[in-house]
């Protein structure tokens, strides 16, 4: 089928009310997946968009550039649209409906004065650089996540028992994953948020709307922040100890790259882990987050450990 792409928040209610009666005899009845995004798709989102496409009947996917997760107007202006290549790449996951609003459509009087905030957790690692950054995204991510809300008509024994509304969002962006969690947590949004694991480049490079800025010098310098998750990744296994001091060490010696931080994290609540991290025997469970300047482009990835 043909992806329908829809513009306003009526078409896109009416279209998923549609689709939702349409498929009520298909593989997983009643259930509808949201895949928000900003566009500039890759083969990471296509990865999300498949994922939502496997678990639910109905499908929509948000392009959306939302200016008030960009702390810089130069950063929000350059951010790429493609919104033909978008539409393609979703279609060919299967996706059902691209949700595609103007910023009027999606913010009618001006800046929201009321905000979702992240607290503390957003104010650390990529909050420390992008002040105001997460509580942009949790916003209308928030937005997004009523705006996609299906209104299934099914009992939870028609749908056998599975959850109506699934949000969909990458491991890449680790932070803003336990973030979108805590919110839903926190504030009992009737949704499950499915994480899906970052898609890498066969080179290594973690997929990123932002790779397309790397010259090829500076691409092969990116590299480094992969082979560095690798390398903590390998002596988290062997259970060595991490030495995370001669793996700064490691990619601050590439050309080219400014190491932000390197940080080994508990997976849920992102807090740094004092122990077992530089000279003892790594245990239990954890997560690498890296975060670095390569030229002009800042780059992201994270690798869980253990
Ligand atoms: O990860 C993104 O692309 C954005 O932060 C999101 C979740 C679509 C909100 O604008």
């Amino acid at each position: 089928m043909s992806i329908t792409v829809v513009s306003t928040i009526a078409d896109l209610k009416a279209m998923a009310a549609a689709l939702l009666a349409e498929k009520a005899h298909s593989r997983n009845p009643g259930t509808l997946g949201l895949v928000p995004t900003m566009g500039a798709l890759h083969q990471g989102h296509a990865e999300l968009a498949r994922t939502a496409v496997a678990e639910n009947a109905v499908v929509v996917a948000s392009v959306f550039v939302n200016p008030l997760q960009f702390g810089d107007a130069t950063d929000l202006a350059r951010y790429p649209r493609t919104s033909e290549a978008d539409a393609a790449l979703l279609e060919a996951a299967g996706v059902d409906i691209m949700f595609a609003p103007s910023v009027e459509e999606m913010y009618p009087d001006g800046e929201p004065g009321i905000r979702v905030t992240a607290g503390k957790l957003g104010e650390l690692y990529e909050g420390a650089s992008r002040p105001g950054h997460f509580d942009g995204a949790l916003t209308v991510v928030s937005k997004l996540l009523h705006l996609g809300r299906p209104d299934t008509g099914l009992s939870a024994a028609d749908r056998a028992g599975r959850p109506a509304y699934r949000a969909y969002f990458g491991q890449k962006d680790a932070q803003q994953l336990a973030l979108v969690r805590r919110m839903v947590a926190d504030l009992n949004f009737p949704v499950d948020i499915v994480a899906v694991p970052t898609v890498r480049d066969t080179d290594g490079l973690a997929m990123s709307s932002r790779n397309r800025f790397l010259s090829a010098r500076e691409r092969e310098s990116a590299l480094v922040l992969s082979r560095a998750l690798r390398l903590l990744e390998q002596r988290a296994a062997a259970h060595a100890p991490l030495d995370i001091a001669s793996v700064e060490a490691l990619v601050r010696s590439a050309p080219g790259v400014d190491l932000d931080y390197l940080e080994v994290v508990d997976p849920q609540t992102l807090a740094v882990r004092a122990e077992n991290c530089q000279d003892t025997p790594f245990t239990g469970q954890a997560l690498a987050l890296i975060a670095a300047k390569v030229g002009p482009v800042r780059l992201i990835d994270n690798v869980p450990l253990g």
